[in-house]
């Protein structure tokens, strides 16, 4: 039977209603506008906890001047409706004064060298917002577990790194990428494409499926026929193929062998995607 989550919107009632659960607790992240990836986080939640809280916070400090904080897409109503499909017990949903109430944080957690490729060169601070803002989050609902997806590669590295590293007292879960039947990843910001667009960002999930069928092949091989897709589909605007390690965010280098993560990054018209795939490299061959 399908129940509509408690809803939370500010520290007082967290904490009320949080102070009711006596299992195993888990937290989903989110900035709203879910879809079905957001679900498969949920339901994965739902599985191996108690009590599943959802946090629903489109956080400023991770965009940057000229990103799109303004129209990101928020409907909390609708948001309710899916997460109760989903089986979430408990929403919190703040404004930014309740999150940041003195205003942008004197004190933030800093990214290390994750902030100096990919993702962090192109939104420079984006991490440390991220970071600070899971902090916060993993300080005021205390979850056994925390779940996070893998379409972010980058930010799941950063936060399984900020819980090792700064002995935060939460074990880290990775839900696979949800993909649309052609084999687009879903993103929130999927709803800005136009159906031309659309079609030409399929070229990412290509990409990534050339790169897998390269990966015994080696680490060069990999990437250069990732990017021979991309370089195909020339509507898009190419921000990076990255072979990384998936430890560190960091390029692996061209003899590498073992697990990796193949990340891409492009802009359609002006929605920038992300999209990735864990990978095993093997062989030793390839140009780049
Ligand atoms: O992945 C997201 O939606 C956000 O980066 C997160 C983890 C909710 C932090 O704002």
């Amino acid at each position: 039977m399908e129940t509509t989550p408690a809803l939370a919107r500010d520290r007082d009632e967290l904490a009320a209603m949080l102070s009711s659960f006596t299992g195993r607790r888990a937290v989903v992240m989110t900035m709203g506008a879910l879809h079905e990836g957001h679900l498969a986080l949920v339901r994965a939640a739902r599985e191996l906890a108690d009590h599943v809280v959802v946090t629903i916070f489109v956080n400023p400090l991770q965009f940057g001047p000229h990103e799109d904080f303004a129209r990101y897409p928020r409907d909390l109503d609708a948001d309710l409706v899916l997460l109760a499909t989903a089986g979430a017990d408990l929403v919190f949903a703040p404004g930014p004064n309740v999150v940041y109430p003195d205003g942008d944080p004197m004190v933030r957690v800093v990214a290390g060298p994750i902030e100096t490729v990919l993702e962090g060169t192109i939104r420079p601070g984006h991490f440390s917002g991220v970071l600070t803002v899971v902090l916060k989050f993993l300080h005021l609902v205390s979850p056994d577990l925390a779940f996070f997806g893998q379409k972010d590669a980058q930010q799941l590295i950063a936060v399984r790194r900020m819980v090792r590293d700064l002995d935060v007292p939460v074990e880290v879960v990775a839900v696979p990428t949800v993909r649309d039947a052609d084999g687009l990843a879903l993103s929130s910001r999927n709803v800005y494409l136009t159906p031309e667009q659309r079609r030409q960002a399929l070229a990412l999930s290509k990409a990534l499926h050339a790169g897998l069928a390269a990966a015994s092949d080696g680490a060069g091989a990999v990437r250069t026929a990732a990017r021979a897709v991309l370089d195909g589909e020339p509507e898009i605007a190419l921000d990076y193929v990255a072979l990384i390690d998936p430890g560190s965010a960091q390029e692996v280098a061209r003899g590498y062998r073992g697990d990796a993560i193949l990340a891409v990054a492009a802009r359609v018209g002006t929605t920038r995607l992300i999209d990735n795939t864990p990978l095993v490299v093997s062989g030793s061959g390839g140009t780049s």
